[in-house]
């Protein structure tokens, strides 16, 4: 490749970069309002909201767009920087005889590639924690409550309102409540299930019917756990996450280990976004004599402020369990 099209495919590089890593930074923000209802509310008040919350966001159509516009952005930034980083080394293998680095950059700048790959770990692991056992695994438990007074397990509409399961079977339908319709089908699916296998099996004898009962009790137990569900319980989750008793079989203290993991990297996240967000304006050709000095001070400020909220969380988290 001639000098200029290195020269041209890097700023493209580059521009991408920005777009992205400003994307992220809004990502960062909303990500963390929503986090902090960890902290603000305490007991039942917090957990109903970090739940009500989480349902939006993996319910609304419009935030499943910007979930999915985020994990893209995570990985072209990745992918992009990386691709950077090897393009200029190539570009200049051995270092200038008399460069002196210090002088030229600050320490952030010069470690962009490791912090952000620091980062992309922790990113990694964290989704891994919470995101893969709430989206994909379905570890995460449901937010209900048993009700002495209605005699029922409750459940909260996305509107606040707190009915009971038989209700919802009595009005159909209400926003919110598909899970327990849901599980409702579920359990007809069981009994038909059961109902044709015998039906076809005249000769069964009477122990495999007592096992065939017993398997259905374990089925229906399982599905009277769905039929309770409300939101899904992420707040006990990401508790028990961080909490002082969450430790290994053998003693190793996983709450507290987890907490230094959190706050390690958002110390690295710090002096990745030290230098990257006003970098990003200038890889986007915003250059101005008025402004930048402006979004130089205000990243600086936006690289302190967010991942020290940010590490507070799991801090206060174990602190109190
Ligand atoms: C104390 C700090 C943090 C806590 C307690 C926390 C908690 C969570 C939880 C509970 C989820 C799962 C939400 C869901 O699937 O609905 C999640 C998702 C996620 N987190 Fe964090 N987070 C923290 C910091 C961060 C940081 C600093 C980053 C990025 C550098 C980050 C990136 C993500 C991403 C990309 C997702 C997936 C988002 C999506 O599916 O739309 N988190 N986080």
């Amino acid at each position: 490749m001639s000098n200029s099209a290195l020269i041209k495919s890097s700023i493209a590089k580059k521009y991408w970069m920005a777009l992205t890593g400003l994307f992220l930074c809004l990502f960062l923000v909303g990500h963390l309002i929503g986090n902090l209802q960890l902290i603000i509310k305490t007991g039942e008040e917090g957990r109903r909201a970090f739940n009500e919350y989480a349902y939006f966001m993996t319910h609304n159509p419009a935030i499943m767009v910007l979930s999915y516009l985020t994990y893209f952005s995570i990985l072209f930034h990745a992918i992009d920087g990386i691709a950077l980083f090897i393009q200029n080394k190539k570009a200049r293998p051995v270092s200038y005889a008399y460069n002196k680095p210090s002088a030229n950059s600050s320490l952030p700048s010069r470690y962009m590639a490791l912090l952000g790959t620091i980062v992309l770990v922790f990113i990694a692991t964290h989704m891994s924690n919470f995101w893969w056992k709430m989206k994909v695994s379905d570890e995460v438990p449901m937010h209900t409550y048993y009700s002495p007074s209605s005699q029922d397990t409750m459940y909260l509409t996305q509107k606040g309102e707190q009915i009971s399961t038989k209700q919802i079977r009595e009005l159909g339908e209400i926003e919110g409540t598909e899970l327990i319709l849901k599980a409702d089908k579920f359990n007809a699916s069981i009994e038909q299930q059961y109902s044709s296998y015998l039906a076809s099996n005249p000769g069964i004898s009477d122990d495999q019917l007592a096992d065939i009962e017993e398997q259905k009790k374990k089925l229906k137990s399982k599905k009277d756990e769905i039929l309770a569900e409300g939101y899904k319980d992420l707040h006990t989750v990401v508790m028990a996450f961080f909490s002082k008793k969450n430790k290994s079989d053998s003693g190793v203290p996983l709450g507290l280990l987890g907490m230094f993991l959190y706050v390690i990297s958002m110390a690295v996240l710090g002096f990745h976004l030290w230098h990257g967000f006003a970098s990003a304006f200038q890889s986007l050709g915003m250059n101005h004599p008025k402004y930048t000095p402006l979004i130089k001070v205000f990243g600086r400020g936006y690289a302190i402020v967010v991942p020290l909220l940010f590490a507070i969380i799991p801090i206060l988290i174990y602190l109190n369990s």
